[in-house]
């Protein structure tokens, strides 16, 4: 039995989405407000599987940083921090990769989206991403990881990675960890194609409301995102086979902290044309505290930084045991 111990990350390779924090962030500040012991990282690593400008990445990092506790993470209260400076995570991630299988990563939706046709000219790190991730989560014995749907492939992954590594070593080492999957906006879709994510690596700005997106630009990206020319339905059945529809409504929900049939009561029968600056007057009012408080951390870049360098502290007084013992179980 393992101590309830939560950790989850965010890749620093661009700026915070809607969807990252509808899907993820918000989640992190409710566990952290359970009193579980919450572990939150920027996992920069995973970041370069991509190419990053050295400048843009530790930028965004610190921005990453300074969302996490806009949003509401306190690091009186949870643990935040860079991967990079948290070395475990490499060295348990090099195990992991003697333990996973080709045929399990050549499986991994993500991997065959990102590395496309051209998958010859992808990065190697690309590939074994899963295994990175695995070891983010298993060097705390993290018994529970809140993240996106698009995640819960990589989780499986990891309780495999667990298991084989308990089977092959003759232990019960690494827990069984738990994807935590809530709430309304778990896949938050893109603004101009309802069949692909929203993401902050989409080449398309319009695709996404960013968290730092002033009042005008969250206006106008809603106002042009793709609709059907239908009315809006007064029950959720009504949104099958309607996903523009579907996404708008269901960030309108989780953004009220409504439900999808909620929402549809009030608003079944509106046009989208009436729908769209009620969303965006929500959006605004939701979001824009949060980037203000945003742009006030970013004008004091060492203060993030050392609040990061103290979560690493911590996170490394957790860490550096538990790679020890896995040393040596594997006989290191
Ligand atoms: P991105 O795809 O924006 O680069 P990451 O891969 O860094 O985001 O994911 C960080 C967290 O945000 C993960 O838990 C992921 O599941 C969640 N997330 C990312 N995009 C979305 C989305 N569109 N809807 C809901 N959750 C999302
Ligand atoms: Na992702």
């Amino acid at each position: 039995t393992f101590t309830p111990r939560v950790f989850s990350g965010i890749q620093p390779s661009g700026g915070l989405t809607l969807g990252n924090y509808l899907g993820a962030i918000r989640r992190f500040v409710d566990m952290q407000n359970e009193g579980i012991q919450t572990i939150y990282c920027m996992v920069d690593l995973h970041a370069i599987t991509v190419w990053q400008d050295p400048a843009a990445l530790r930028r965004q990092t610190r921005e990453l940083a300074a969302g996490y506790i806009a949003a509401g993470l306190d690091p009186a209260r949870s643990i935040l921090f860079n991967q990079s400076q948290v070395p475990e995570h490499a060295q348990l991630a090099w195990i992991f990769n003697c333990v996973a299988r080709m045929g399990w990563m050549q499986r991994m939706t993500q991997w065959k989206d990102k590395a496309g046709k051209n998958s010859q000219n992808a990065s190697l790190g690309l590939f074994a991403y899963p295994a990175l991730m695995a070891a983010d989560i298993l060097i705390y014995h993290a018994t529970h990881v809140p993240v996106g749907e698009d995640q819960k492939q990589h989780v499986e992954l990891t309780r495999d990675i667990a298991a084989k590594f308990n089977h092959d070593y003759k232990v019960d080492f690494f827990p069984m960890t738990e994807p935590v999957i809530e709430g309304t906006a778990t896949r938050v879709m893109s603004l101009r194609d309802g069949s692909r994510k929203m993401s902050k690596s989409d080449p398309s700005d319009m695709s996404r409301i960013n968290m730092t997106d002033d009042a005008d630009t969250i206006s106008q990206k809603i106002r042009k995102a793709r609709t059907d020319a239908d009315a809006l339905p007064s029950e959720t059945d009504g949104l099958k086979d309607r996903p523009e529809a579907r996404n708008l409504v269901s960030i309108y929900a989780a953004l009220s902290d409504m439900t999808m049939a909620e929402v549809l009561a009030d608003v079944g029968g509106k046009q989208f044309s009436e729908f769209k600056p009620m969303l965006a007057e929500l959006a605004v009012a939701k979001l824009a505290p949060i980037s203000t408080e945003m742009a006030r951390l970013m004008q004091a870049p060492e203060e993030i930084d050392a609040i990061l360098g103290r979560g690493a502290a911590d996170a490394r007084a957790i860490a550096a045991p538990i790679l020890e013992k896995t040393y040596e179980i594997v006989g290191m």
